[in-house]
């Protein structure tokens, strides 16, 4: 019996070896692949060029399904990475370090077939009627160039939202957001810089409240995720460094509407509300922010009376507006774009302008603007690319064989007809599906190492909330992220944190 268990044993062992020595080689020949791409293919001049616009959920997910053999492709955004969004707010309270979460979009473009462009710059003007685009380098250091126009056979529209603020004053001016990474890392440093000045000696007990006081506006799930990850953070780690003041720490939630997340289930609603009480953050519905003071919040309550709110800190997420660039190329077709966002048709083509495509946030559609449309819509968009190549190479191949008919005579210009059949039935048979949304569900982390999920399913709807749905969402974003580089810097962070917490250092 002791030598069937001590040879077991051994061929455990042995199994376990062969298992870590394995893993460790397709690792590493997967992260080797990664960091050294081979050769692509140069510029043709011969081939269209498409230029996206953006470098966010529409036009990265479009960048790496995009077969770029038949097009030349140049990226311009103002941002020279990817951002993966779901995961900004536990950037914001230091859960996350920034790196984790961000995609250079060199590394994307270095892996196609055929070399992209990527051009850091913002662009500022549309002209659809040249099918131009022009550009900026608006960042702290530029050449003596900094503005160029470039011509496009086709536009992919992809920059995006910005906050809407309303016009309500202060907010724009006094208010944290949560959109981009600069976003995050300004709430972090003004968050710890409250709680430092509230350590100050001598600081009076309603001063202190004052600085500790944290009103997050916006009860969609941006508001919703950073109330909970800023809760996390008092919890996990300001109870033990700031004793005194962590449980003078408050957190307010103020939203418009009768409830916060109505895209959830009322059952998630009610369980994200609940859970919210027991974190002791305190939900305000029915109540509008009126303006941002330096050291207050304006609030019009349920009874419409107005109360001035002393507060450290606003985060303001209230929900998209357009960009400028966006209303700018809308105004140019006022009969047709006369939406909030750009109407598209149902194959993603920009109403009233020739060959731009446009998609995510910056569009208006029955969708919602999530990251999960923005990315199936820029997967769809390759597609439509690939046939659109296939059909002109036959249009051109059609082109040549009529020419070629002219001065055939005998067998060969049979040949030839037969040729000129064959392609014409091949381009007949190139038929563009509209795009088709395939929701996923709806998923929101809502701290307390709990998360809701709104699932599809058979026909119906699962709702969960709890710490397997954390679990759940962890996992789901975990998948989501578009690079094992992205997917090992998360898991170790989230790992760091667990053993060691969250930095308190303010820079
Ligand atoms: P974006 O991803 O915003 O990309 C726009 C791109 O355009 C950016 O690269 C930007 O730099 C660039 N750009 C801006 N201006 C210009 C210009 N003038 N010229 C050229 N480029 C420009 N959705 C979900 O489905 N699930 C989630 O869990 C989720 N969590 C979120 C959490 C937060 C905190 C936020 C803010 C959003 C979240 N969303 C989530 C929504 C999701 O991020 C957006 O719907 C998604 O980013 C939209 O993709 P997009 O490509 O349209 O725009
Ligand atoms: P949102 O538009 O969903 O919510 C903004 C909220 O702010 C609204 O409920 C509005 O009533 C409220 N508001 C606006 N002005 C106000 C005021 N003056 N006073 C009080 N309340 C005010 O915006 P959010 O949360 O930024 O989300 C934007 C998009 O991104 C949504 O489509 C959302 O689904 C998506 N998203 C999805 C996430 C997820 O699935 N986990 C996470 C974050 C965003």
């Amino acid at each position: 019996n002791g030598s069937r268990w001590r040879s077991f044993l051994q061929l455990l062992g042995r199994a376990t070896l062969v298992s870590i020595v394995a893993g460790a080689g397709a690792f590493y020949y997967v992260t080797q692949k990664e960091r050294h791409p081979g050769n692509q293919l140069p510029y043709d001049p011969e081939k269209k060029t498409i230029v996206i616009l953006g470098s966010g959920w529409g036009a990265t997910s479009l960048l790496k399904s995009l077969d770029t053999t038949e097009y030349n492709v140049v990226v311009i955004s103002p941002k020279n990475y990817f951002l993966f969004t779901p995961l900004l707010p536990s950037v914001a309270v230091g859960t996350l370090s920034q790196k984790s979460i961000l995609q250079p979009t060199r590394y994307v473009a270095r892996h196609k077939t055929r070399a992209v462009t990527v051009i850091e710059a913002e662009g500022k003007k549309v002209d659809p009627i040249h099918k131009t685009v022009t550009f900026e380098d608006d960042s702290e250091i530029q050449g003596t160039v900094h503005q160029t126009t470039i011509p496009y056979d086709y536009l992919v529209y992809a920059v995006g939202a910005e906050v809407q603020t309303f016009g309500i004053p202060g907010v724009q001016e006094k208010a944290c957001f949560m959109k981009e990474l600069a976003d995050a890392e300004n709430m972090q440093r003004r968050f710890k810089d409250c709680i430092e000045s509230a350590a100050f000696p001598g600081q009076d007990s309603t001063e202190i409240d004052r600085l500790l006081h944290i009103v997050v506006v916006g009860g969609g799930p941006t508001g919703i995720e950073v109330s909970g990850e800023i809760h996390d953070f008092l919890e996990d780690d300001l109870r033990t460094w700031y004793p005194e003041l962590a449980g003078r720490i408050r957190i307010s939630l103020v939203e418009a509407l009768p409830s916060v997340l109505p895209m959830f289930s009322k059952q998630l609603i009610e369980y994200t509300e609940s859970t919210f009480k027991e974190s002791k953050i305190e939900i305000l519905t029915k109540t509008m922010v009126k303006e941002v003071k330096d050291k207050s919040v304006v609030l019009q309550m349920p009874d419409k009376s107005i109360q001035d709110v002393p507060c450290g800190m606003v985060v303001w997420a209230g929900g998209n507006k357009n960009r400028k660039i966006t209303q700018d190329l809308m105004a140019q077709f006022p009969s047709v774009q006369t939406k909030r966002g750009l109407t598209v048709d149902d194959h993603l083509r920009m109403a009233g302008a020739e060959g731009i495509f446009a998609i995510g946030d910056c569009t208006s559609t029955s969708y919602a603007p999530t990251a999960q449309v923005a990315s199936q819509q820029g997967a769809y968009l390759a597609r439509v690319f690939t046939q659109l190549g296939k059909k002109e190479n036959l249009e051109r191949q059609l082109i040549s064989l009529d020419q070629a008919i002219t001065t055939a005579s005998g067998e060969d210009k049979a040949k030839i007809a037969e040729e000129i059949e064959s392609t014409q039935s091949q381009i007949a048979k190139i038929k563009i599906r509209p795009f088709h949304y395939s929701h996923q569900g709806s998923l929101a982390y809502i701290g307390s190492d709990k998360a809701i999920a709104d699932l599809p399913f058979a026909n119906g709807n699962i709702a969960s909330g709890g710490v397997a749905t954390f679990l759940f969402w962890r996992s789901a974003y975990l998948s989501t992220l578009f690079s094992l580089r992205n997917r090992t810097l998360v898991a170790n962070d989230w790992l760091i944190t667990k053993i060691f917490g969250r930095d308190l250092s303010r820079d």
